[in-house]
């Protein structure tokens, strides 16, 4: 049964954990490297190619994702599954919910926060 980007019900973590990876910190798995790069805020780390946005970021220590645009607080991903909105990114430029945008290898993300 496929699920929400594609993964079938089993998942990627599933298939993941399958083939060795450790799919929380990638690059301590023992299996090949299949990890790809992807770029925070102009910083190059690496993440799952299918992974949502907002695992690969919580995978990377990023937890606030954009400042809220009245009172400026931080805000994280909450339901991660497309709900609630908290977790806009943008993605090579466009704003997207990092929670329902797979990562493909290259895309530069920008966490919209304010300058401090
Ligand atoms: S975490 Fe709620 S929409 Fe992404």
């Amino acid at each position: 049964m496929a699920g929400y980007n594609g993964l079938t019900s089993s998942g990627f973590q599933a298939d993941a954990v399958h083939h060795g990876i450790d799919t929380m910190n990638p690059s301590k798995s023992e299996a090949p490297d299949v990890t790809v790069p992807i770029t925070v805020d102009g910083v190059t780390h690496r993440a799952l190619p299918g992974q949502s946005v907002a695992a690969a970021l919580l995978v990377v220590g990023v937890r606030c994702l954009r400042d809220s645009p009245r009172a400026g607080t931080p805000r994280g991903a909450f339901c991660m599954m497309g709900i609630c909105q908290e977790c806009l990114v943008r993605v090579d430029g466009h704003l997207v919910q990092a929670c329902m945008e797979p990562v493909v290898a290259g895309i530069a993300i920008t966490l919209e926060r304010s300058a401090s």
